[in-house]
């Protein structure tokens, strides 16, 4: 798609003087002031702590629209994207803007296969962590040791980047199911050339030596669906984290290892398990909703609401819909009675009716309600967040190789407002 026009100047008058700043508008109409020259031209930074007022790149990989509720990856809506694709047909399309044909989906899941082994090697690094070591940790230090296991991607073009994009969407599924088995003290399993990608990982999680796992068609479907909830996101704190720390033109592994380090934090992905906690700790002092809610909008208290309010949306996630039906289907197919999931929507319901929630616009988020279904599938809460990196994995990498190509990106380098002491005098150690 065409890039943004120049459609007009903003005026900042400021020491008794005017100047005009370029005022962008892209292809769906959002505008920005372009203040690229500020300090050069008017002496002036911009303070925007949090930057949710900063567009900081051009992006072609998705957008959200927070007001209307809506997200597309590439051009195509969530809604359609989850109900008809795979989710590496999905991470098809993010890598390559193109959803694609038949013979190339085979060929992507033939790569797929052949690198979904980690080197032997990397395997007796599982052994040397803690048993109860968090697997986001695990995680994002086996990523970064793929650096000095497979090459550095030379170039961002074509099938380079296509064998380094499938080494690590294959790779980090083997090393999240690998960490798993470790926290439990199970012998490992590998990839199977026979499986597809997510049952594949289902059957690295619950198979064993001596136990089959009985394949369910209908909990890989919801796998698919809820990877492809999480594939892109815009320019979220992980993936602002992927683009930063890439911006130094450091390996992308290092990138993808430090974008799963953001993605942990409990304002971030971190809220999936979070979540489930809160509604644990409801549900075992009785289910009452009512405290929770008053906690949450306490001023003085800093709990918030785990899975509610996004920087972006301010209606409902759609993501959250998607997930909210998906985690309903499944609980009802497998003919699980969670009370979690009562908890969950009764208090959706009490929130979206307080005022408190509806005048700051704060609704489910994608993290509310994935949970609970990942709880029905079988996997233990500390994964939750693991499930939300595989998912995110193609976002970042497709977010990463955007920015690489860009020959506008600079170095990411902001400034900052001055708290600290100036100008004091030297005192030699003696006399402090
Ligand atoms: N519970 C209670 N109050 C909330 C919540 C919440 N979950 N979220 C926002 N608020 C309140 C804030 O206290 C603030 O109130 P105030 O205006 O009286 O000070 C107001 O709503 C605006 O909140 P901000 O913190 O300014 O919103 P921001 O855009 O910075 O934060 C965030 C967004 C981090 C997602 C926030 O809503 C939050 O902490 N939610 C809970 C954690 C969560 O679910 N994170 C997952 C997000 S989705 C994702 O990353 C995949």
């Amino acid at each position: 798609m065409s890039g943004e026009a120049e459609s007009g100047k903003a005026q900042l008058a400021f020491d008794g003087r005017t100047v005009d700043l370029p005022v962008l508008t892209d292809h769906i109409g959002q505008r920005a002031v372009d203040i690229r020259n500020l300090r050069k031209d008017a002496g002036l930074t911009a303070f925007d702590p949090g930057f949710a007022n900063t567009v900081s790149c051009r992006s072609g990989v998705s957008y959200v629209d927070g007001e209307a509720g809506r997200l597309v990856y590439r051009g195509y809506a969530i809604e359609d994207l989850a109900d008809n694709c795979t989710f590496i047909e999905v991470a098809y399309l993010l890598l390559h803007d193109r959803l694609p044909t038949r013979p190339q989906l085979e060929q992507f899941s033939v790569l797929m296969n052949r690198h979904s082994m980690i080197h032997e090697d990397m395997i007796t690094f599982f052994a040397k962590y803690p048993e109860h070591a968090h697997p986001m940790a695990v995680l994002s230090a086996m990523v970064v040791s793929l650096s000095s296991f497979y090459p550095e991607l030379e170039e961002s073009e074509s099938e380079e980047l296509d064998i380094t994009a499938t080494r690590l969407l294959s790779k980090l599924r083997t090393i999240a199911a690998f960490s798993y088995k470790k926290s439990i003290g199970e012998p490992f399993v590998y990839p199977s050339y026979k499986l597809s990608y997510c049952a594949n990982f289902l059957n690295m999680m619950f198979s064993s030596p001596v136990r089959d796992y009985p394949m369910d068609p209908m909990l890989v479907r919801a796998m698919n669906q809820l990877l492809i909830l999480h594939a892109d996101h815009d320019q979220n704190c992980s993936t602002s984290t992927v683009r930063l720390v890439g911006s130094a033109r450091v390996n992308l592994y290092a990138c993808i290892a430090a974008g799963i380090c953001a993605l942990w934090g409990p304002l971030h992905g971190g809220a999936n398990q979070e979540v489930i906690e809160m509604l644990e700790l409801i549900h075992k002092q009785g289910g009452n909703v009512d405290g929770v809610i008053e906690k949450a909008k306490d001023r003085k208290d800093p709990f918030r609401l785990s899975g509610f309010g996004h920087r972006i949306y301010k209606t409902y996630d759609p993501r959250a819909k998607i997930a909210k039906r998906i985690c309903q289907e499944v609980l009802g197919k497998l003919g699980v009675s969670d009370p979690l999931l009562d908890i969950a929507m009764r208090l959706e319901e009490k929130a979206l009716a307080d005022p408190f929630f509806v005048e700051r616009k704060l609704y489910p988020n994608v993290d509310f309600y994935t949970g609970i279904t990942y709880r029905a599938i079988g996997f233990p809460t500390d994964m939750y967040t693991v499930l939300f990196a595989l998912g995110r994995l193609p976002g970042w990498i497709s977010q990463w190789q955007e920015m690489v190509r860009d020959p506008e990106q600079k170095i990411w380098r902001p400034r900052q407002l001055y708290t600290g002491q100036n100008n004091l005098p030297f005192v030699p150690i003696d006399k402090r």
